[in-house]
């Protein structure tokens, strides 16, 4: 028997509570199939919203166990890449959305789905950086490959108090770029230059939109948690063949600007999806965040652990936004 906090339908809701399950009460994931001891996972606003009914999150059938990250050791493995003892990571690929997620003791997880833990990384500190940090490092990356560099100008990080924004604001700041912090929380600006922010500037500055389709040019990158009219102004606001990764809508979806900047600057809009991002990438992702970050950004990113009966309490603190920076789940605690 082990324990994991499973979602059911309940009165035209959604309740979570933690059960006990036997091994095969766990869904067959496939020809490719590695039973996991998992050790922690993280919770996310994705998860927030699963977890207490609030979010059209959950696209499988109930019950479910959700969590869209996990860390575990391998117990068995149908899957080349994966031998028993090993440790794995999963994040996103629809894992607590249509498959079991991370909150359970005991996991069946496609191998396609999963990617070595790097050298150097422990378990905890993965669940750190999580779904939120290995999106940082995807927009980091992106930009990268658009040929923004560090001596180009400062790049902007909006939304950077956030799970996904702080981390980026570290990455950044390692990598040697002159850093932007916007943010809406004046609490934060003491957590973001902790973090590595060369500067600070409000949120309100980019949150009603550009004046006009293009103004000057500010930025020579920009990573965007909050999309909406931030977005747009940042587009505005990008220099000459400036990129700006947009992985977030905490400030909305719509999207309101102009071709002018991308005909007449060249500028990129660079997607980043880190649920489907491509295994090879992922690789690559979580070995630069092992050799970037070191034990001074684990002790400066704000990381919370909770256990398993402490996710619903958690998740509804979550959407209420009293939480800053990350929430470690220590599943076997
Ligand atoms: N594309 C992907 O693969 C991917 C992956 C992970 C997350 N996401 C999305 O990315 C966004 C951020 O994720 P996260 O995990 O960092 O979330 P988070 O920890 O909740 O942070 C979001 C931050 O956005 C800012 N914010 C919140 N509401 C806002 C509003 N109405 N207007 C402007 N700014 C607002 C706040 O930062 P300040 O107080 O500092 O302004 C907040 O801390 C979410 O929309 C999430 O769904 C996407």
């Amino acid at each position: 028997m082990f324990s994991a906090l499973v979602l059911d339908t309940e009165n035209g809701g959604v309740r979570a509570r933690v059960r006990q399950l036997e091994e095969r009460d766990l869904p067959a994931a496939g020809p490719d199939e590695v039973r996991l001891e998992v050790l922690y996972s993280s919770l996310n606003y994705k998860d927030g919203l699963a977890v207490t009914g609030s979010g059209q999150v959950i696209r499988g059938e109930y019950p479910i166990v959700p969590g869209i990250d996990l860390v575990g050791r391998v117990l068995r493995s149908n899957h080349d890449a994966f031998t028993e003892g090993e440790l794995a990571i999963g994040t996103g690929w629809q894992l607590g959305e249509v498959d079991w997620g991370g909150y359970t003791q005991r996991a069946k997880v496609a191998g396609r789905k999963l990617v070595p833990l790097p050298d150097g990384l422990s378990p905890a500190q993965a669940m750190t950086i999580g779904t939120a940090g290995f999106t940082a490092m995807l927009s980091v990356m992106a930009l990268e490959e658009h040929q923004v560099q560090p001596d180009d100008g400062e790049v902007v990080v909006t939304g950077a108090s956030g799970g996904a924004g702080s981390i980026a604001v570290a990455l950044l700041d390692i990598l040697g770029y002159d850093v932007v912090a916007s943010t809406g929380s004046e609490e934060a600006h003491e957590y973001l230059r902790g973090l590595g922010a060369d500067r600070i500037v409000d949120r309100r500055e980019f949150g009603d939109g550009p004046i006009r389709p293009m103004e000057s040019g500010a930025w020579a990158g920009a990573i965007d948690a909050v999309g909406g009219d931030t977005l747009a102004t940042l587009i505005a606001q990008l220099q000459r063949h400036g990129s700006v990764a947009s992985f977030g809508n905490a400030g909305g979806h719509d999207l309101h600007t102009t071709v002018l900047p991308f005909i007449l600057r060249g500028i990129n809009l660079l997607g980043i999806d880190s649920n489907t991002c491509p295994n090879d990438r992922r690789r690559t992702a979580w070995r630069r965040l092992a050799d970037l970050l070191d034990e001074n950004h684990y002790e400066r990113i704000r990381a919370r652990t909770v256990s398993l009966d402490d996710i619903p309490d958690a998740s509804r603190g979550l959407l209420a936004g009293q939480v800053q920076g990350r929430i470690v789940v220590n599943v076997q605690g």
